[in-house]
């Protein structure tokens, strides 16, 4: 049977469509590296165990990096891409500017996988586990993970501008914000408990301390200490976000919105006499609760796709395409 050219294209042209839809979109495994590199979780957990040991706040930054690759255009690692002459990085938009951080590690895990098994393990799953491990590591709870995300080929700076969210958003906008990656507003509660670790920058806790009225004032009194009013003095100075148990993944962070200890604007908003408060009430008093949902979230927000066409690979350098 003769096909006529204007088959031939259509042929070709679906092909090529498909081929380039299942490039990102590939469907999750939990076993996938199971045969292809064994060696997988024995060498993530490794050296996320000896990162964090070095440093605890470790654990909250592959935390926070696994969270802002997945709301830029789902889990692909374009966090991980540097500046080119073509592609502006990620890193530089202003929610990661100065403030994302533990790239080195990851590069230390993509080293290590690709000595034993070479082009197995793409960087978006390595962001994914060390993540994983590093709420492990402090304390936090374990949840369902799969494999087989792509690494995608475009970094998207203007998107990480407009998509991450702001720490001066209302509880409304957090979870609206929320809502446009799928994720419901008890999972944005949940996972906002990601603060229950890590450090925050006076630039950006600031006009909760001077200007509000929902404060614990001995709480706004100690962080004006280090974090002074005017906008350029010591906007670097680091808080802790979980002032009692900053090292440890625990439902601490709660406990302090109830006493209206919440560090950022967008931490108490949460507890505010608004839609949350129920639900912050059962994470401060039942740490199983909160631990459940987050979670739940977790395995969520580690499945958002990048978007359908998108295309992907497996990285040898996250910090590059190949
Ligand atoms: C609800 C919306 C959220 C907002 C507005 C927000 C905002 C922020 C801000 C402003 C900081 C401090 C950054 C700096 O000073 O440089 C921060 C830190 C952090 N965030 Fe969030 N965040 C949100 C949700 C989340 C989620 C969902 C997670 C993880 C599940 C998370 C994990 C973290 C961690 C672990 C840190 C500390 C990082 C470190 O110590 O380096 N955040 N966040």
């Amino acid at each position: 049977m003769a096909f006529s050219p204007l088959f031939h294209g259509l042929a070709f042209f679906l092909a090529a469509l498909l081929l380039a839809s299942t490039a990102a979109d590939a469907q999750l495994c939990p076993n996938l590296y199971k045969k292809s590199c064994p060696q997988l979780e024995h060498i993530v957990r490794d050296i996320v165990k000896n990162a964090v040991a070095e440093e605890t706040r470790m654990a909250a930054k592959l935390l926070r990096l696994h969270f802002h690759d997945c709301f830029v255009n789902g889990c692909g690692a374009s966090i991980t891409l540097d500046n080119t002459t073509t592609m502006d990085s990620e890193k530089d938009a202003p929610p990661n500017l100065n403030s994302i951080f533990g790239f080195e590690v990851i590069d230390d895990i993509k080293k290590q996988l690709e000595a034993a098994c070479p082009g197995v393990v793409s960087c978006a799953d390595i962001l994914a586990l060390s993540a994983l491990y590093a709420v492990e590591e402090v304390g936090g709870p374990s949840w369902s993970l799969s494999f087989g995300r792509k690494d995608v080929l475009m970094a998207n700076k203007s998107l990480a501008s407009e998509v991450l969210p702001n720490q001066n958003s209302s509880v409304l906008e957090l979870i609206e914000n929320f809502a446009r990656q799928n994720l419901n507003a008890r999972d944005m509660t949940a996972l906002s408990g990601g603060h229950t670790i890590g450090a925050a920058r006076c630039l950006t806790f600031r006009p909760r301390i001077y200007n509000t009225t929902s404060i614990d004032s001995c709480f706004a009194a100690t962080r004006q200490e280090t974090c002074p009013r005017n906008f350029g003095d010591g906007d670097n100075n680091l808080a802790p976000l979980d002032d009692k148990t900053p090292g440890l993944f625990d439902n601490q962070y709660y406990k302090n919105l109830l006493a209206q200890r919440g560090l950022l604007p967008s931490d108490q908003v949460l507890f505010d006499n608004g839609s949350q408060d129920a639900l912050v009430t059962l994470y401060a008093t039942n740490q199983s609760a909160f631990f459940h949902d987050f979670a739940t979230a977790m395995t969520k927000m580690s499945n958002i796709h990048p978007s359908r066409g998108t295309k992907g690979e497996i990285r040898t350098n996250c910090r590059r395409i190949n």
